[in-house]
């Protein structure tokens, strides 16, 4: 691209936020368009890089929230095997593709809200950055359990935090017969029409952004910096840990009825094709935990009558066709006879983990469809 070009491409695409050297004494920006300082994010990167792993030559890195793509070049230029730069805001991606134009840069970018991330859609990375992220989000938790799922070793966090000296203490209370933690978060009151992605949502304190992490799964969590009203986190996980297994306990399913029959002759034989996916965070063996049946994942379903009135709890098992991890898929027949007695009723398919949980239980959907016996 000539000088001229690139000029005129980044009048285009204003404003910028972050300020990129595109050599030829030529910057994405040059002027602070936020009140944040001109040269951003070259401040907060004198901390992040020095969290990296020395050598990133064998990992695979994924920026979340990647905005013109300011880390996502840094990661790159610092030898990363793969960069995947996500952000909800089309604007930014259009940004960052332009800005690897003109670097030339084998960095990946694509439109993806936080909320879509999860093994399927982009896989798993050995670091995620989530860098200015987690305040502008309305649902926090959901999101961290995302990075979670899409994170193999390091995620790096850096956000607004509740200013601290307006942070009341964190201080324990009975709720219900347990002693409870309480870690005080803010929530940002905002006009009905405010964007989300734009916003601020949540402010946690730092012990609260704490306690988030650590109820997500995250086996280390390291405050390395708190200062400015923002604080930089590092969280790590490791493989085969207690920890590692408590968040694997996350069981949520989505179903999908494939085919199956609606109305019936009672008694009859009855098939339903159902495909199942595992979004959550844990892994679905068909032999369970310690080998005995203990923790096995199969589909299971309950007979209702219309008006949900409960007629057989275990109403058939069908196992998988193998185990699924977080992001797979499979297909499943479910064969049962029908009631004997004529009448509405309704099959509510969901998943169940033997002696552990039916997953309704983890707050996962279940699958419910009528039935009509003749
Ligand atoms: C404050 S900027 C931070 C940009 C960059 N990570 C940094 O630290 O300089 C927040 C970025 O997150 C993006 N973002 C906000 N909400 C998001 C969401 N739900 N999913 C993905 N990206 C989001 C915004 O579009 C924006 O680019």
């Amino acid at each position: 691209m000539t000088r001229e070009e690139i000029l005129s491409e980044l009048k285009r695409l204003e404003p910028w936020f972050h300020r990129i050297n595109l050599g030829g004494g030529l910057f994405t920006k040059t002027e602070s368009v936020m009140g944040e300082p001109v040269d951003h994010p070259f401040g907060p990167w004198q901390t992040i890089q020095e969290l990296l792993p020395r050598d990133l030559s064998d990992k695979t890195l994924l920026d979340v929230g990647c905005n013109a793509g300011f880390y996502a070049f840094e990661a790159k230029l610092r030898g990363a095997r793969r960069v995947l730069g996500v952000d909800g805001q089309r604007q930014h991606v259009r940004q960052g593709l332009f800005v690897r134009k003109v670097l030339g840069l084998d960095v990946e970018f694509r439109r993806l809200n936080v909320y879509e991330l999860n093994a399927r859609t982009v896989g798993q990375f050995d670091v995620t950055l989530a860098l200015g992220l987690l305040y502008h989000l309305k649902h926090p938790i959901l999101a961290l359990e995302n990075l979670y799922q899409v994170t193999k070793e390091l995620l790096i966090i850096e956000t607004a935090i509740m200013p601290p000296e307006q942070t009341p203490e964190s201080f324990a209370h009975p709720l219900g017969e347990q002693q409870m933690f309480l870690h005080p978060l803010a929530f940002v009151e905002n006009p009905t029409q405010a964007k989300e992605q734009v916003f601020n949502w949540f402010l946690p304190g730092i012990d609260a952004l704490r306690a988030m992490l650590r109820t997500t799964g995250f086996d280390e969590i390291e405050v390395v910096e708190s200062k400015n009203e923002r604080a930089i986190v590092v969280c790590r996980k490791k493989k085969g840990t207690s920890r590692e297994n408590d968040a694997l306990k996350h069981f949520v399913a989505q179903l999908k009825l494939e085919a199956g029959p609606h109305t019936v002759s009672a008694s009859s034989e009855l098939s339903f094709r159902l495909r199942v996916e595992n979004v959550g965070l844990a892994r679905w063996s068909t032999a369970g935990d310690a080998g005995d049946e203990t923790g096995a994942v199969s589909l299971g379903s309950h007979l209702l009558r219309a008006d949900e009135e409960e007629v057989d709890w275990d109403y058939g098992r069908a196992a998988l066709p193998r185990d699924l991890e977080p992001g797979d898929t499979a297909d499943i027949e479910f064969r049962v006879r029908a009631p004997r007695t004529a009448g509405r009723y309704i099959v509510e398919f969901d998943m169940v983990a033997e002696h552990v949980t039916w997953f309704e239980d983890h707050g996962s959907g279940t699958l419910r469809q009528p039935l009509i016996v003749e």
